[in-house]
């Protein structure tokens, strides 16, 4: 069967199947615009496992868009520690205030306006207002283009930022306008469960209507070209405290990468001894330096390749470094690598003084 001349009997096997075998989410037991938002922003680049705890702790704290508007960004960066990808939250937040400000705190529900809103790109749009308002809009991320390049065999490049467009045109020709929720979240829920980069065909409730596995080529697609190979960054960090037991750190730009957050001293790898390298960095003397941990952190275009050192200082921060006790350590948003490093550095701090 050819799904362009078949539309209506494609949207119900996929809406019936769907309906009948949705995984129960958090995000799917409400109607609520906003904790709509909050899930789909939350889902780009993370996993729905990841993503559950997050979206009930970020809930409890911040349960309506007026108390997200309120509440300064650094508890909000808080509540998204671990989940990387920081400017989402941050963008989030400024959307929220956008929404409180500019419309009487009604989330917009046409494309044109909900766009404007920072940090809702076509996806996250077409997301929220075919969920939360039942719109019929395209809501087309990586999952999206992998089922639709198999089912009508595009053989366009999906790593090309312009293919996209190619499959929200297909969407907005194809998708059910009494159901457009249910349809997208079809689309979604297929991809993330059999029509996988591993398709179990055999289970796919719109096999009939596909025309990659009629031709048997369902592993052929989607085409996507190949990233050039990632940089890796060697990274000495070092989690310097002073006699009153407080630790050093710095808070990054605010534009960039983990953009605002907070990093003990860092620098990409200097092959001189730890103390030299503190003293011409970061204009300071150490002493008592010793290894803490070594790791790979990887970002989405880059890893960090981490060395990292714990040392002891009886001098005044340097220039644009402050001191912090433990307790403000941990309440700082702090990027996973810091993260690690912070936890290594308290449990040798605890074993030094047991001993
Ligand atoms: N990924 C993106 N949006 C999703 C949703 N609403 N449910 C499950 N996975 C998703």
């Amino acid at each position: 069967m050819r799904l362009i001349e078949h539309k209506k009997e494609f949207r119900k096997a996929l809406i019936e199947w769907y309906l009948r075998e949705k995984r129960d989410l958090p995000w799917r037991r409400t109607s609520d615009p906003y904790s709509i938002w909050v899930s789909e922003v939350m889902l780009q680049q993370t996993r729905v496992d990841t993503v559950i705890p997050y979206y009930e702790r970020f809930l409890s704290k911040f349960p309506t868009l007026a108390d997200l508007a309120k509440a300064p960004e650094e508890e909000v960066l808080k509540m998204w520690e671990g989940l990387g990808y920081y400017s989402r939250g941050r963008n989030l937040q400024a959307g929220v205030r956008e929404v409180v400000e500019l419309y009487g705190s009604e989330i917009p529900q046409n494309r044109q306006e909900i766009s404007k809103l920072k940090g809702v790109g076509p996806y996250t749009a077409g997301a929220v207002l075919s969920i939360a308002f039942g719109v019929p809009e395209h809501a087309v991320d990586g999952n999206v283009m992998r089922v639709m390049s198999r089912l009508l065999l595009i053989e366009e490049d999906i790593a090309i930022p312009k293919t996209k467009k190619i499959f929200e045109s297909v969407i907005m020709e194809l998708i059910d306008k009494k159901d457009p929720s249910s349809f997208n979240q079809g689309l979604m829920e297929l991809g993330a469960t059999i029509c996988t980069p591993n398709p179990k065909c055999l289970l796919c409730p719109v096999r009939d209507f596909c025309e990659a596995f009629h031709e048997g080529r369902q592993h052929e697609l989607p085409v996507k070209s190949k990233k050039t190979k990632m940089k890796t960054v060697p990274m000495q960090v070092f989690a310097i405290r002073n006699l009153q037991g407080k630790w050093l750190m710095k808070q990054r730009p605010e534009k960039g990468l983990l953009a605002n957050m907070w990093d003990f001293p860092m620098i990409e790898n200097d092959m001189n001894d730890v103390e030299d390298v503190v003293r011409i960095h970061f204009g300071m003397n150490v002493e008592h330096q010793k290894p803490l941990i070594d790791f790979k952190h990887i970002f989405s275009h880059l890893t960090w390749d981490m060395t990292s050192y714990v040392a002891l200082t009886d001098e005044d921060a340097p220039e644009g470094y402050m001191f912090f006790s433990p307790e403000e350590v941990d309440g700082l948003p702090k990027a996973v690598p810091m993260q690690k490093i912070w936890t290594e550095a308290k449990r040798k701090e605890e074993k030094n003084s047991s001993e």
